[in-house]
């Protein structure tokens, strides 16, 4: 069964009336930007020109860190969460009681008591480190890098050089230098895949294929996908991506501001943070954007949901759920009587019965709502998945008139931060610094 949207409930609440089937004024041009940026190699996440050689790296550098028990990826944002989400989705065993084979370890943050822990257990000899970072001068990864470097030297001596593989740019940045000095076993990440759109690159696919995770099904998923809009971009008009990106555009345009991205998925869940940054990072921007908030079915029926339902009438949600989720075990004939509604009934239909419910009360309350229906959920459903994410992102951001290649604004604190650490060339920084840090604080214990 193949995988679909189901668009009923979409255009209610303020946008009820919105015939979603009349010509979109932009869409020659939105064609034509499309089959240029193509055709320029500037959306590699859609066109996937990088695939061949990334199967021929692959192919070297597979067997040479599926040799290790453990490996330590370090990376941020892009560069963490699509590994992230495929690891729980598909490997989640590492979770789970008495787990062998591979684990993954992901170092997304610069938490030194967690860092210390990873280090203080995990053996050097059992253990590749994978750094990826795009630009390779991302001040949180290369942190790490230089601390597990260290941490390599001192366990292996010059061996440590075959215990780490770098992921980044093919020429440029700091990382490339160093693969190039120590003779480092590294991946590219092509040009024009910024890190939130490189999930389906080298960036999430090593440490999903070092799990054993079917990474080439994964990119068959995000061609399914993708494959209509390269061979002939005038096939924008029917596709999915563009009408997701429309209803976007539609809810932003119409005073809704937050976008629930609502996992009924349980084993995706972990796909919620990996949109969510997508989608904030590509979209914020100008004072424009819905901010996403991703939400867990069904653990968040019993947190956020509430506000979700009555709160501010201010969210459109993206709903997801899977065809045929696994029943797993029944319940006993013996159940007490109060509860003789569930004998016989497998353990899955509460998940089934619930995101209807769920669905169904967000419906009522005038949540604009797409659901999106998987099929399946195995790899393949996965990647096209991403693929429709990531392209809806980028036509939404083209119908908002904002650029959703870059981020701007994230710069800031990162200039602020480094002028904090003493880093050279930021006295601006290093003044406006002085003056925050110069206001008298308001203090109140507590
Ligand atoms: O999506 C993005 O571009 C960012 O979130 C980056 O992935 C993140 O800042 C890490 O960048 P880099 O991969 O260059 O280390």
């Amino acid at each position: 069964m193949s995988h679909t949207l189901e668009w009923s409930r979409a255009w209610s609440g303020r946008l009820t009336g919105i015939d979603a089937s009349a010509p979109l004024p932009e869409l020659s041009a939105l064609v034509e930007r499309l089959r240029r940026e193509c055709a320029a190699g500037e959306l590699p996440f859609l066109t996937m020109p990088y695939r061949a050689r990334l199967e021929a790296d692959m192919a070297t550098v597979l067997p040479r860190v599926q040799r290790y028990k453990h490996m330590l990826v370090l990376g941020i944002g892009g560069s963490a969460l699509g590994a992230r989400a495929m690891q729980q989705a598909f490997a989640p065993g590492q979770d789970g009681p008495e787990h062998e084979g591979p684990s993954l370890w992901i170092a997304d943050n610069v938490c030194a008591d967690r860092f210390e822990a990873l280090l203080t257990k995990l053996k050097a000899e059992e253990s590749v480190v994978v750094c990826i970072s795009k630009s390779g001068g991302t001040i949180e990864t290369l942190a790490q890098y230089f601390l597990v470097r260290d941490w390599l030297r001192a366990a292996l001596g010059e061996a440590w050089r075959e215990h780490m593989v770098v992921v980044t740019d093919q020429q440029k940045g700091f990382l490339r230098e160093e693969a190039r000095q120590h003779d480092l076993l590294s991946l590219e990440v092509p040009d024009f895949l910024g890190g939130r759109y490189s999930a389906l690159s080298a960036v999430g696919l090593l440490p999903a294929a070092f799990l054993g995770i079917d990474w080439q099904a994964l990119l068959d998923g995000a061609w399914d996908v993708a494959r209509p809009l390269v061979e002939d971009a005038a096939n924008l008009g029917q596709h999915p991506s563009l009408a997701l990106a429309r209803w976007a555009k539609a809810l932003e345009d119409h005073g809704y501001s937050q976008l629930i991205f609502f996992c009924y998925i349980p084993q995706w869940a972990t796909y919620g943070p990996w949109f969510a940054q997508l989608w904030a990072e590509s979209l914020g921007k100008q004072g424009k954007g819905t901010q996403p908030v991703p939400a867990i079915g069904v653990t968040d029926q019993h947190s956020v949901n509430q506000m979700f339902l009555d709160g501010q009438r201010d969210k459109g949600c993206i709903f997801l759920t899977n065809a045929r989720p696994p029943q797993g075990r029944s319940f006993g004939q013996d159940l007490p009587e109060k509860w003789a509604w569930l004998r016989g009934k497998p353990f899955g239909s509460l998940l089934e019965a619930e995101g209807l419910g769920t669905r169904m009360a967000l419906c009522k309350n005038d949540v604009p709502l797409v659901h999106v229906e998987m099929g399946d959920i195995g790899p393949r459903a996965a990647g096209s998945l991403m693929l429709l994410l990531e392209a809806a992102t980028v036509f939404t951001g083209w119908l908002m008139g904002i650029d959703p290649l870059d981020q701007p604004a994230v710069e800031l604190g990162k200039r602020l931060a480094n002028a904090r650490l003493g880093a050279p060339g930021y006295a601006a920084e290093e003044a406006d610094l002085a003056a925050y840090l110069a206001t008298p604080p308001q203090r109140q214990g507590f």
